[in-house]
């Protein structure tokens, strides 16, 4: 059966980014998707310290849930990935963990997943944080997957975010969509179709 792996990087695990997941959760088990849910927790995150070893090694210097989640990114059709927004930006935990995930995992173990970020705020900047959090899966030959509305829910708390009937139902129809497409991908590749080939990729500095 197709998976899902919804990583919640707010500190609180019942909160409003939770309350968000186990709305798309809902609608993706009903359309015939597993799901998987991880909560970062509150203890610190390591940031990328661009010691480079991953390059050599296939694994992060810090041994924590980056490494366990790259062990097993192959059992992933998607990920989705949620987080209050802090100033106007995702959390540092999540950008933290995804920095580290993402940089030590080869690119072509991310290609052709799909992707959705989801963002919890109690008024305002969740625009900037919902765009952060796509970049990193728009470099990754990663489908990214759309809702009715950007993905985003509000409150301070989980009630008020059950509350929020818009927001509600942007995570059931962006949950629908990621589930019509990774069918629609399965369906594809049964009946022939390939994954793209990619050229080797070409790597420029902007130097001069
Ligand atoms: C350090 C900090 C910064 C925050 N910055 C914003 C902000 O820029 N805009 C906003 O609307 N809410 C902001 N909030 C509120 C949270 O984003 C909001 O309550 C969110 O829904 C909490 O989600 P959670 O329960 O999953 O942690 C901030 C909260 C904290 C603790």
């Amino acid at each position: 059966m197709a998976k899902v792996l919804l990583v919640n990087g707010s500190p609180h695990e019942n909160g409003c980014v939770s309350t968000a997941m186990d709305e798309i959760i809902s609608t993706l088990n009903q359309n015939g998707i597993e799901t998987e849910k991880l909560w970062l927790g509150v203890k610190p995150m390591a940031d990328c310290i661009a010691c480079g070893q991953c390059q050599k090694n296939g694994r992060c210097v810090f041994d924590d849930e980056v490494n366990k989640i790259a062990a097993k990114l192959d059992e992933y059709d998607g990920i989705i990935v949620g987080s209050p927004v802090y100033y106007g930006g995702p959390n540092g935990r999540l950008t933290s963990f995804m920095d580290r995930l993402f940089f030590s995992v080869p690119k072509s173990r991310f290609s052709g997943k799909f992707g959705a970020a989801i963002v919890s705020c109690r008024r305002g900047g969740s625009t900037a944080a919902f765009e952060r959090l796509n970049q990193y899966f728009l470099m990754e030959n990663m489908h990214v997957v759309a809702s009715q509305y950007w993905n985003q829910v509000h409150g301070s708390n989980a009630e008020q975010v059950r509350q929020d009937e818009e927001g509600m139902q942007t995570m059931r129809t962006l949950a629908a969509n990621m589930a019509f497409l990774i069918h629609a991908k399965q369906k594809a590749l049964e009946s022939g179709l390939e994954q793209p080939v990619y050229e080797k990729s070409v790597f420029t500095n902007f130097i001069r």
